[in-house]
């Protein structure tokens, strides 16, 4: 499926990072329903302004008789980030099963999950039946084990209630939004120090927002039962290190790169299957990063 057009479709976590830009795209077409707990109110009316129509629910405790019904599509990019495992469990894995009842009738789910599932191994590239580990732990205490623990919960409510379902991976998002490397290029415009593991570089595979938004209804199309897992990634695999140098070349500064133990590992990520199924994603990283830095910083255009 290339573009959603006419369809019901309900987007939990609507105010996020990786959400934002998707509600906004999905509502010019579509009927959308947004989900939040709505703490950033600016983010909520951004969205109401769009057309999109919005729930105030805690996922913790999700009260889903005030969800819509006869819904065509939903898409989950909410996650928690409680350092309590009971509360993050609960709202990043528990829920995701009375939420997938509630919408047992759509025709997909898009469950986003990350490619902080997998078990630290280096520059290697990851596939999806590479080890699961607790990749996030030293900044994020709960979010690998919980997004684990989610995916089992999407897998058993897509075979209980035959719900059509795919799990995607995410990788490194950005664009236009606040994400990781919009973080990295503010700390190098501001000459503060980006943190990496020590030795060899930090490798991921980042997806700029344009592809995330252009696959969402590919990833919607391939949903399936029992539920499919796939890598959700850039077409380049890249350092922290080296995009950093290229984001500092745009601005005209140096990064400091500090080396840490208390840095997250690499997740190079392999997109066989993903390429497969619906298409690598378009938009190469510098091409990506330097629009990024064009729209944030326009004194560096030329
Ligand atoms: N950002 C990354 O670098 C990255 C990398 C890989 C994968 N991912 C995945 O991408 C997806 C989106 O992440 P993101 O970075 O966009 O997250 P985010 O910016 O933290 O946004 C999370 C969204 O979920 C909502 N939310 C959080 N807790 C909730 C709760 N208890 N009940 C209802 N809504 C809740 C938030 O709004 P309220 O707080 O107002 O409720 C917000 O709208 C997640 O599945 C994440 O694991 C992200």
């Amino acid at each position: 499926m290339e573009k959603l057009s006419g369809q019901k479709v309900v987007v939990l976590g609507a105010t996020g990072m990786v959400a934002t830009p998707v509600v906004h795209s999905l509502a010019v077409d579509n009927e959308v329903w947004g989900v939040a707990r709505f703490h950033n109110k600016a983010a909520k009316a951004a969205i109401e302004e769009a057309g999109v129509k919005t729930v105030t629910l805690d996922l913790a405790d999700p009260d889903v008789s005030r969800l819509p019904t006869d819904v065509d599509y939903v898409v989950n990019l909410a996650v928690t980030h409680s350092n309590d495992f009971a509360e993050a469990l609960r709202a990043n894995a528990e829920s995701l099963g009375l939420i997938m009842r509630h919408f047992r009738s759509a025709k997909a789910f898009l469950h986003c999950s990350s490619t902080g599932v997998y078990a630290p191994n280096g520059s290697h590239p990851m596939r999806e039946s590479d080890p699961l580990g607790d990749n996030h732990r030293v900044l994020l205490p709960t979010y690998s084990i919980s997004k684990i623990a989610a995916e089992s919960v999407a897998r058993l409510s897509a075979r209980l209630y035959e719900l059509p379902t795919i799990i995607a991976r995410l990788n490194v998002p950005y664009g236009d939004a606040v994400a990781w490397p919009s973080m990295h290029l503010e700390a190098i415009s501001t000459g503060q120090p980006i943190m990496v593991l020590p030795g060899e570089p930090s490798y991921y595979s980042p997806i700029h927002s344009d592809d995330i938004i252009r696959q969402i209804p590919l990833l919607l199309g391939a949903a399936a039962v029992p539920a499919v897992t796939v890598n959700w990634a850039g077409p380049d695999t890249v350092s922290v290190q080296e995009w950093c140098a290229y984001l500092g070349s745009l601005v005209g500064k140096e990064p400091i790169i500090e080396e840490t133990d208390m840095a997250l590992p690499s997740v190079a990520t392999d997109t066989t299957f993903m390429n497969e199924l619906i298409g690598p994603a378009q938009v190469h990283w510098r091409e990506g990063m330097a629009r990024m830095v064009a729209r944030s910083h326009p004194e560096t255009r030329s």
